[in-house]
């Protein structure tokens, strides 16, 4: 009988541990690269042709947010550039029909966070610390956690802000 209840106790203890463990680790689940409504290939793009992350996410230096291209930004190469090609007749076709591209949010914050891209850029923090490789991405994919923690290492680090008010307004 004594080692019936010793079990139980030890599946208990188990199944709390866990609990904790699942709260207290910063544990990850979103999805960290979505599949995209369009083959778009940063790797084709600001890896083989060079094209500059800036030429496209061109808010990024005086704006909170880096902004994505809009359809005619794509259309204006891809009226010469491979027009025959599959995936761009896909794309005009969206064009035809003015419809916007619904491209899937890779890194999103919770909107009680405040993250100002142009504050970061002017401090000279490349893209790749936090984004990663992206010009050898094929499909993009998130590679910090973007939690708390994370913004207040850096800042430590560089001696930015911490206070609560910086980044929740
Ligand atoms: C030709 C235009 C183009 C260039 C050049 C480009 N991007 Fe992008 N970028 C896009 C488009 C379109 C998306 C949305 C589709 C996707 O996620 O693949 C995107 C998405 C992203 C995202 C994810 C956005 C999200 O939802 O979180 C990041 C991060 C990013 N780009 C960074 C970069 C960096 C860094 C560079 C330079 C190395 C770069 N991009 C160059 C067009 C471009
Ligand atoms: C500055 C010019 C430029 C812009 C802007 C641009 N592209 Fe491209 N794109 C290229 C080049 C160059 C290639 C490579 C063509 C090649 O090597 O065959 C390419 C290739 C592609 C391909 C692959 C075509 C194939 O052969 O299968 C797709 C899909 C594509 N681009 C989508 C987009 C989308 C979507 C956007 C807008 C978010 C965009 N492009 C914006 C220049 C551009
Ligand atoms: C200090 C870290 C950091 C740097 C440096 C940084 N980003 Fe971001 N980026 C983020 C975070 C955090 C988010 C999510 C923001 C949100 O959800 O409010 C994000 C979101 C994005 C997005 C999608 C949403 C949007 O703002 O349009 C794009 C595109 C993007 N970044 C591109 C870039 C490019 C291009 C560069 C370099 C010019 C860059 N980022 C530099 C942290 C960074
Ligand atoms: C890789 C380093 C790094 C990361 C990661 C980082 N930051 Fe920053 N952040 C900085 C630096 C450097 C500055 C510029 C400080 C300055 O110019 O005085 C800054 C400035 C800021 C500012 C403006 C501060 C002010 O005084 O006006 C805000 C807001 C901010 N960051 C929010 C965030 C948030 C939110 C995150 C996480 C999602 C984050 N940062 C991640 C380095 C970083
Ligand atoms: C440099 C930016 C930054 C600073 C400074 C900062 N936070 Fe945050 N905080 C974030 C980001 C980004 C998130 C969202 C990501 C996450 O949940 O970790 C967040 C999330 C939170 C949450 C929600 C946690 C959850 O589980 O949803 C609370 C509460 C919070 N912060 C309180 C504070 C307090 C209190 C301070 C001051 C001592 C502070 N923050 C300072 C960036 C910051």
């Amino acid at each position: 009988m004594s080692w019936l209840i010793a079990g139980l106790f030890c599946m208990v203890a188990a199944l709390i541990a866990g609990m904790v463990l699942m709260y207290i680790l910063p544990l990850d689940f979103s999805e960290r690269s979505p599949v995209q409504p369009l083959i778009f290939s940063h790797k084709l793009h600001a890896g083989a042709n060079g094209i500059p992350c800036l030429y496209c996410h061109h808010h990024a230096d005086k704006s909170p947010v880096a902004g994505i291209p809009a359809l005619a930004d794509c259309r204006a190469c891809h009226l010469y550039i491979s027009p025959e090609a599959p995936e761009i007749k896909k794309l005009m076709g969206y064009w035809d029909r003015q419809e916007p591209i619904a491209w899937a949010r890779v890194n999103n914050l919770p909107d009680h966070a405040y993250f100002p891209h142009m504050m970061h850029i002017r401090a000279k923090i490349d893209c790749s610390i936090c984004h990663g490789q992206v010009a050898a991405m094929e499909r993009i994919s998130r590679t910090a956690s973007l939690k708390m923690g994370w913004c207040l290492d850096c800042h430590r680090q560089h001696k930015a802000s911490i206070d609560c008010w910086t980044c929740h307004i």
